[in-house]
């Protein structure tokens, strides 16, 4: 296996199934993300988005198939390793909670005091910059509850780019917010794609976010319980099967 292979995927997820509290929720999931692109994970609630991330990261163990990121197994093998690997990865869970008695700033040195040998210059120098590159220039020294519902979305965003991760992986970063503000976290998750080279996966159930951020989209559908279409949001409008068309077809109605 060449690892680092710049056309290789970055993630390669095989014949993985999930489960949530012993339930069977997705199975049959073949997909890869490729280097530098944005995928978009989308179904209905409930239909296993955010169980399928936990998975993705390596916080659960699948019920059958694997996970294979830049070519190593992300759920077999000594744990040391793997939690190397789980460190390349930036992760904002659906809940997106920042650490409500530490400010902005001690959010973002947090990981960088466990995981790396940075020292405390260092560590406050890259919290700024993370924090500006989310808009939030000024925001170092303030309390997560002096923030609106959008700054501290671009906050919990900011730090999960503390440690400079080779993939990002968003559970539904526009919830909570009102389409203005939604839409321009999704113009940064992008500015943030460009800018700083990460590969980005993101679950939403927002179709205009689809529309906006995604270089592919994969479906997940409740009933099937697998995933049902993975391609271009312009191709799947057109090519895709039925219940798909009709999901991304209700953006234009919109
Ligand atoms: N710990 C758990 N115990 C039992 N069932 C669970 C658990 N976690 C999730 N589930 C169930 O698994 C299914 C998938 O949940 P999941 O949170 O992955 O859905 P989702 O697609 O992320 O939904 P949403 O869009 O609402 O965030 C749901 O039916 C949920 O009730
Ligand atoms: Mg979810």
């Amino acid at each position: 296996m060449v690892a680092n292979d710049a056309a290789s995927p970055l993630l390669q997820v095989q014949g993985l199934a999930v489960t949530a509290g012993g339930q069977a929720i997705q199975r049959g999931l073949d997909f890869d993300v490729r280097r530098g692109e944005v995928l978009v994970i989308v179904g209905p609630s409930g239909c296993g988005k955010s169980t399928l991330l936990r998975h993705l990261v390596g916080l659960e163990q699948p019920a059958a198939g694997r996970v294979l990121f830049d070519g190593h197994d992300l759920h077999r093998g000594a744990e040391a390793p793997r939690a190397a690997l789980r460190r390349r990865f930036g992760v904002m869970f659906q809940a997106g909670a920042l650490w409500s008695s530490m400010s902005l700033g001690e959010n973002l040195m947090l990981p960088m005091r466990l995981f790396t040998t940075l020292d405390a210059a260092e560590r406050e120098r890259r919290a700024r910059f993370k924090l500006a590159l989310v808009g939030l220039d000024g925001g170092f020294e303030l309390m997560p509850a002096q923030l609106s519902g959008g700054m501290r979305k671009r906050a919990a965003l900011a730090r999960a780019l503390a440690l400079d991760p080779e993939l990002l992986m968003l559970d539904e970063p526009g919830s909570g917010l009102d389409p203005l503000n939604a839409a321009r976290l999704d113009e940064l998750v992008l500015h943030l794609r460009q800018y700083l080279g990460t590969t980005v996966v993101m679950v939403t159930h927002e179709i205009a976010s689809v529309f906006a951020v995604a270089d592919r989209a994969l479906f997940l559908d409740p009933q099937e319980r697998t995933m049902t279409a993975i391609g271009a949001p312009q191709d799947l409008l057109v090519h895709g099967p039925a219940a798909v068309r009709a999901f991304l077809g209700r953006a234009d109605a919109a």
